[in-house]
């Protein structure tokens, strides 16, 4: 029997994401005393409400998604990445209530956030689009850290979060391929039908915004925000090394995300 989608496969991807977990405790973080204008710097970045209702929307469906895993190893696993979402969603307000940011929208971000009565839907839809987020935010976090934009201190703050992102789009693309394989044949299209619906809806919603057509997303205004002197193909490249960077440190067994690179080194192709 292949690898994949074996008994062995399953317990090396939630093993791998319960191993590698991070103990820290937001409320015990201590937030790097900002001189004036670092701080007006972080104030006027223009993704804070987007941020944060991405991350409690995330710990929504995942938390959500825990509930329907039958498998006690994959449930196990699906909770701890729910308990990380919230964590970091909470690593945010805890930030912007230390450096006082309001932000955009407070009002919205004060309600639950809504999961939708299809809750598998809902987590593959959110999970599609943490593997479009996380390849930018690489780029960007690597681009922040030698720019010196924010001081070392405040960036290293971010720093489980950026890797925790590696470790749920490697659990994600895994759990998939597990969920697929488990299936009886006569099943398999139905799932393959959602798997691309999700994924093409996700992929539309981040070209639309790629495009500027709306500010939904943050990580393509934040490279804007960042304003340094990097082309597209110079960014991409930096994001496609820092994922290879990022998600080569765990078991050389299992799947890697593989839509998002591929797309991008294809636009390295044609951009100069
Ligand atoms: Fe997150
Ligand atoms: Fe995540």
């Amino acid at each position: 029997m292949a690898w994949l989608g074996s008994e062995q496969h399953k317990e090396v991807f939630c093993r791998e994401f319960l191993d590698t977990h991070q103990p820290y405790q937001v409320a015990t973080l201590r937030w790097p005393e900002l001189d004036p204008a670092s701080r007006e710097r972080l104030r006027s970045l223009p993704f804070w409400d987007e941020a944060v209702a991405t991350e409690r929307t995330t710990a929504a469906k995942v938390q959500a998604q825990t509930a329907l895993e039958t498998d006690p190893l994959i449930r196990r696993a699906v909770a701890l990445q729910g308990a990380e979402e919230k964590r970091h969603s909470q690593l945010l307000d805890s930030l912007l209530r230390a450096y006082d940011i309001q932000p955009a929208g407070a009002e919205a971000l004060a309600r639950p956030a809504a999961v939708g009565a299809d809750i598998e839907w809902a987590f593959m839809r959110a999970e599609y689009g943490e593997c479009f987020d996380s390849f930018f935010a690489f780029g960007l976090f690597a681009m922040a850290k030698d720019s010196r934009f924010f001081p070392a201190a405040l960036i290293e703050r971010f720093e489980p979060i950026i890797q925790e992102e590696a470790r749920h789009i490697l659990f994600f693309v895994n759990w998939l391929a597990y969920r697929r394989l488990q299936l009886g044949w006569w099943q398999q299209p139905v799932h393959l039908g959602r798997r691309l619906t999700a994924l093409t809806v996700q992929a539309w919603r981040r070209l639309r915004t790629a495009r500027g057509m709306d500010d939904e997303h943050f990580t393509v205004r934040g490279h804007e925000a960042i304003a340094l002197d990097i082309s597209p193909r110079g960014f991409l490249e930096l994001c496609l090394r820092e994922n290879e960077r990022r998600l080569g440190v765990y078991d050389r067994r299992l799947l890697r995300p593989r839509l998002v690179p591929t797309l991008a080194r294809a636009a390295c192709r044609v951009l100069r």
